[in-house]
């Protein structure tokens, strides 16, 4: 007998990514019903479907929906004018230290309406969407109060409303000390264990908690206080670390179970082992790699060695990454960081999913999974990351609609 479903996508060339691999098949078949996959695999295996819909893909490549692990989309104001600072030979820990950097973006969105905030998101949203993503993950981080904090988190879930995607939302409290608390910068931390995450938690508005592990921002036993709150309300972690000096931070957070360590340049051998050790995903971000014209790249070779999962994000950001193109993250980590394609893509499917502790619903093309899809012009996997400043999409599926 024929199984009914909604849609079958047939006459595909399917990169199933499981396990960080390609998984080429020639001649697939996805069937959707429910918003899940019902069978991804070879048409001449597959069971006969009873389809609302059949769409012949004319031999196009499929690949799981793309996912953004992590991104700080929410923010007010633009720092172009620190793009031109920087030009003429200010770093980046200078401008921060002068009140610029983060704290200038934090100024501007706590003066922004939710409005404000929300359209300036979706044009970098959809500029993601139109490039096959289907997950996203999205920080506060520009609020630092318990009020703005919140905020954040509540407007990255509206996201959800206003366009169909995933979100995932990440507290990020611990972006940076807020100039009312810099003379006491632990009464801050005590503010984020104390109020701001259980309020979090409470509203039923956060996935993951974030620290800024670094001698700008949070120091080890502060990171630490706030790991140890967010374990005991049940919140998994992540951290940004090592992006300016080797802080071990990633050491740290793996060892409270991280999901994953991000930016990584300066990851030593004792963070990669205690990543490995608790299965903590690196995700990199080339974007602000390049665009603060760092020079130490990331220890990839001895990530791949230790087994390390690696995830690649925009960071979409307005001071490190003002990027929001997904696909310009996978030629950039192929040119810079000397990933291969394979690598590539499951930097931004699988291993982004596990980033975000999403690897048993989303990621791959595998029985039970969402049914997120994309459908690209392309036949050779290799041109998703080869070519630069063209959108070779031909269409999105998320949880089975177009
Ligand atoms: O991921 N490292 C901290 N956070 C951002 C930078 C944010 C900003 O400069 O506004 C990052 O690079
Ligand atoms: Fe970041």
């Amino acid at each position: 007998m024929a199984s009914s479903c909604e849609t079958v996508w047939r006459d595909a060339r399917l990169l199933t990514m499981r396990d960080g691999r390609f998984g080429l098949i020639e001649d697939g078949v996805i069937a959707c019903r429910a918003r899940k996959i019902l069978y991804a695999g070879p048409a001449n295996r597959a069971p006969k479907f009873e389809a609302e819909k059949i769409v012949s893909c004319d031999g196009r490549l499929i690949t799981p929906g793309l996912i953004d692990p992590h991104t700080h989309l929410i923010f007010g104001g633009s720092r172009a004018h620190e793009f031109e600072l920087r030009r003429a030979g200010k770093s980046y820990r200078e401008i921060a230290e002068a009140g610029g950097g983060i704290w200038s973006t934090v100024c501007a969105t706590r003066e922004a309406s939710d409005a404000a905030l929300l359209k300036s998101a979706l044009v970098r949203l959809d500029s993601l969407i139109a490039e096959g993503v289907t997950t996203i993950e999205v920080k506060s981080g520009y609020g630092l109060s318990l009020e703005q904090e919140l905020r954040l988190l509540r407007l990255g879930r509206q996201l959800e409303q206003e366009r169909n995607v995933k979100i995932s939302t990440t507290l990020l409290a611990a972006h940076v000390v807020p100039y009312e608390y810099k003379a006491d910068p632990d009464r801050y931390v005590s503010l984020i264990c104390d109020e701001i995450i259980p309020a979090a938690v409470t509203a039923g508005l956060v996935d993951a908690v974030d620290v800024f592990c670094e001698s700008i921002a949070f120091s080890l036993a502060q990171s630490e206080m706030i790991f140890r709150r967010a374990r005991e309300v049940g919140l998994p972690v992540k951290v940004h670390a090592e992006q300016l000096t080797t802080g071990h931070g990633a050491a740290l957070a793996a060892r409270f179970g991280a999901l994953s360590a991000d930016h990584l340049e300066y990851l030593d051998e004792s963070g990669i082992q205690a990543m490995a050790a608790n299965h903590t995903v690196a995700t990199l971000l080339p974007g602000a790699f390049y665009f603060l014209r760092e020079t130490q790249v990331p220890p990839v070779e001895a990530l791949r060695k230790a087994g390390i999962p690696i995830a690649l994000a925009t960071d979409c950001n307005p001071g490190t990454s003002p990027l929001s193109s997904l696909l310009t993250v996978l030629n950039l980590a192929a040119v810079l960081f000397r990933m291969s394609a394979e690598e590539c893509i499951a930097g931004v499917t699988c291993h982004a999913a596990r980033a975000l502790g999403l690897q048993d619903s989303h990621g791959s093309l595998e029985e039970g999974k969402v049914c997120d899809l994309a459908i690209w012009n392309v036949s050779n996997p290799a041109e998703l990351v080869y070519n630069l400043g063209l959108n070779p999409l031909h269409t999105r599926v998320r949880a089975g609609h177009e």
